[in-house]
């Protein structure tokens, strides 16, 4: 697991970009693994710039999403398909039946799963996945307690990422208790991970995850076993960490062409 400490969420998001920019040109049809939530979008933004300005091209990448609400109408401007869709695939040149996620509305929930693990295997798997950690150590919605080797299924939320979410919605009441999300195994396939996190509120999970024991009450520590596991997290979200100084420390000495 490699930790790298930036000064800002900017910082991070270029980063991140230039790690997907590597691989989008090494491989045009690479399968990227999509986050929502607020970490990811300085990435987007970012991306969404380089296309713009750089002529960088998503058209023949692939996007898997992480996770989705259940019970939520199709189209919901919450829904997880429409904020992936808003905040980057829209603004990209990737084409929209390369873009996929769980069916949090499906009347078969459990075969909506196996064919969502099956989509993303067809495709090859994900080379690069993007995540963001919640307040309790959430990856996807991989909540604690969560099988370390878990595939797509369903979950119940906690209340707190319940309360975290909240304001995404008009009221507590509107966010759905049930979820849809990629397994830690799932997530664990990816080729390469970056998890992205920012800020005070983030520093006990990281803490928990980069330096605690790897268990299931903190589902993101799964990520210590994975080979090619990147941590790019700003000095708030640091600031637990025992081993910062060490981090800050590789990586400033870090040869540049070994990238992240
Ligand atoms: C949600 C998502 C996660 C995300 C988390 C943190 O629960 N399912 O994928 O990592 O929120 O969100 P934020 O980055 O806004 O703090």
């Amino acid at each position: 697991m490699e930790v790298v400490i930036l000064l800002n969420s900017k910082d991070i998001g270029v980063l991140a970009a230039d790690a997907i920019e590597t691989l989008v040109r090494q491989k045009p049809s690479a399968v990227l693994g999509l986050a929502t939530g607020s970490s990811p979008l300085p990435i987007y933004n970012e991306l969404a710039r380089r296309y713009e300005e750089e002529g960088l091209s998503f058209a023949q990448a692939h996007g898997f999403a992480l996770d989705e609400y259940v019970g939520l109408p199709t189209g919901h401007q919450q829904s997880y398909r429409e904020v992936i869709r808003r905040e980057f695939t829209n603004r990209v040149d990737i084409r929209p039946e390369n873009v996929h996620g769980p069916d949090g509305a499906a009347e078969d929930i459990l075969a909506a799963c196996r064919n969502y693990e099956e989509a993303i295997r067809a495709a090859g798997g994900v080379d690069l996945q993007i995540l963001g950690v919640g307040t309790d150590g959430h990856i996807g919605f991989n909540e604690p307690g969560s099988s370390l080797a878990s595939r797509t299924r369903i979950k119940t939320l906690i209340e707190q990422t319940r309360r975290d979410n909240a304001r995404f919605f008009d009221r507590l009441e509107d966010v759905p208790h049930h979820v849809v999300t990629q397994g830690l195994g799932t997530i664990m396939d990816a080729r390469h991970v970056i998890l992205v996190a920012a800020g005070k509120g983030k520093a006990h999970a990281v803490r928990d995850f980069v330096e605690g024991p790897v268990a299931a009450v903190c589902a993101a520590s799964v990520l210590q076993l994975h080979p090619h596991a990147t941590i790019v997290i700003d000095e708030d979200a640091a600031s637990e960490l025992r081993l910062a100084d060490y981090y800050r420390q590789t990586y400033a000495n870090k040869p540049r062409w070994q990238g992240i």
